[in-house]
């Protein structure tokens, strides 16, 4: 997405980036919660977008645009968020790629033969559809009551969601 000046940031990348870091602290955590399907405290994901929103910005003020994926995921996200960056930053739409759980567990069960991913195996994924009816779902639907959920059928193939999120970028970029 970047034709459209938005830099991605995908939380759940920082926080595998993160367990990789001899430096950190959060190691074991980390790699407790993936494996487990669960959503890390929010003081540790906001830290690490944080931390890449504050340098993408110094290094150039003007990409102060951010799609960032997979966040909030439940209610301890979305207050860390409130509370830091609230404010700071508007959130202009969330894109919500709504696909049925079965087809979800069999494309990480396909990509789980090369990610090397902790959790792309069934028992992790039956876990991450329940973390996500629980927990992400709700925010879902906060969204969707101030209008800013942009819903794609993500069942359909690559192409074809490719083509419905530049459809939303054109038209809301
Ligand atoms: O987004 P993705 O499915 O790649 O995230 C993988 C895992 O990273 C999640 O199942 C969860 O354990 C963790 N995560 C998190 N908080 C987020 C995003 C991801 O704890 N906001
Ligand atoms: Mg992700």
């Amino acid at each position: 997405m970047e034709k459209y000046g938005y830099t991605h940031l995908s939380a759940g990348e920082l926080l595998c980036d993160e367990r990789k870091n001899p430096d950190s602290q959060y190691v074991e955590l980390i790699e407790k919660y993936i494996k487990d399907g669960k959503i890390v405290p929010v003081e540790i994901t906001i830290s690490l977008l944080k931390r890449e929103m504050d340098q993408t910005m110094a290094a150039n003020a003007e990409k102060n645009k951010f799609l960032i994926d997979g966040f909030p995921r439940n209610q301890d996200n979305l207050q860390g968020w409130n509370k830091t960056v609230d404010g700071k930053a508007d959130v202009s739409f969330v894109l919500f790629f709504d696909c049925n759980n079965e087809i979800c567990i069999e494309r990480c069960l396909e990509r789980g033969k090369s990610s090397g991913r902790s959790d792309d195996n069934r028992e992790s994924l039956e876990k991450r559809i329940q973390t996500y009816l629980q927990s992400t779902k709700p925010i879902i639907h906060l969204y969707e009551e101030v209008g800013k959920v942009k819903k794609i059928d993500a069942s359909k193939s690559v192409d074809e969601v490719f083509d419905e999120v530049v459809k939303i970028f054109d038209k809301e970029g």
